[in-house]
């Protein structure tokens, strides 16, 4: 994902750990939306790291859920950066609200991804957040309130003034870093409202992993 793949918006499906993600099914999951092709968006998938040897085989660009600041030692249940990258994996969310990583661990783990060339995309819950990240150039900052994540209510409806000053803050400090939204996203227009608001793609989940056809519900929310 560099060059002029990375201009393009970026859309990454979380999967979580919902039961459509798990094992097979999380396979067959990554295998729909891979047949989803799309000329303005780069579509990336967020499998559970037990499912992402048979994923990164796919015609998918693959992101980790998560990974951890340890290089190669005695590191028992922790996620390799190193490892990630010789997986083919693409890229990682780190600091997701369901699994956060405290600051100067986050700091060290976004060093060590880009050593890997691994992109990184870390979230963060609140401004105050975006602000005290945004020195460590990510290159992305995905805004989302946890209180709307899961829910009907996109953070593009709920919360666009925030979005806006996230960008803000992000070409001021660090232009380098485009800015995600999620939390809610589930139509075409969270993600217009989304781009309006200058930013550059959006993380989404359960609208798309829990939908009952998901390739579908993919392709209503990239519809322009
Ligand atoms: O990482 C994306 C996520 O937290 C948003 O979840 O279910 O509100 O789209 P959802």
């Amino acid at each position: 994902m560099n060059g002029k793949e990375e201009k393009k918006p970026l859309i990454v499906v979380n999967f979580k750990t919902y039961p459509q993600a798990l094992g097979k099914k999380g396979v067959s999951l990554a295998r729909a939306l891979a047949s989803v092709k799309s000329k303005n968006f780069t579509i990336a998938v967020a499998p559970t790291l037990l499912t992402m040897k048979e994923i990164t085989v796919l015609p998918i660009a693959v992101f980790a859920q998560h990974a951890d600041p340890v290089r190669d030692g005695p590191h028992t249940g922790s996620v390799s950066v190193r490892e990630l990258k010789k997986m083919k994996v693409k890229g990682v969310i780190l600091n997701h609200s369901e699994q956060k990583i405290a600051l100067p661990f986050l700091k060290q783990t976004i060093g060590l991804c880009r050593k890997e060339k691994l992109t990184t995309v870390v979230c963060a819950s609140t401004l105050e957040e975006v602000k005290r990240i945004a020195p460590w150039k990510p290159d992305y900052i995905a805004y989302e309130p946890p209180e709307l994540i899961g829910g009907e209510v996109s953070v593009t409806t709920a919360e666009p003034r925030i979005i806006g000053r996230a960008v803000k803050l992000m070409k001021h400090i660090s232009p380098s870093t485009n800015v995600l939204c999620g939390a809610g996203v589930h139509t075409a227009e969270d993600v217009r409202t989304a781009s309006q608001l200058g930013c550059q793609g959006v993380l989404v989940s359960h609208a798309i992993v829990n939908a009952k056809k998901p390739a579908e519900a993919l392709r209503r929310i990239l519809s322009t």
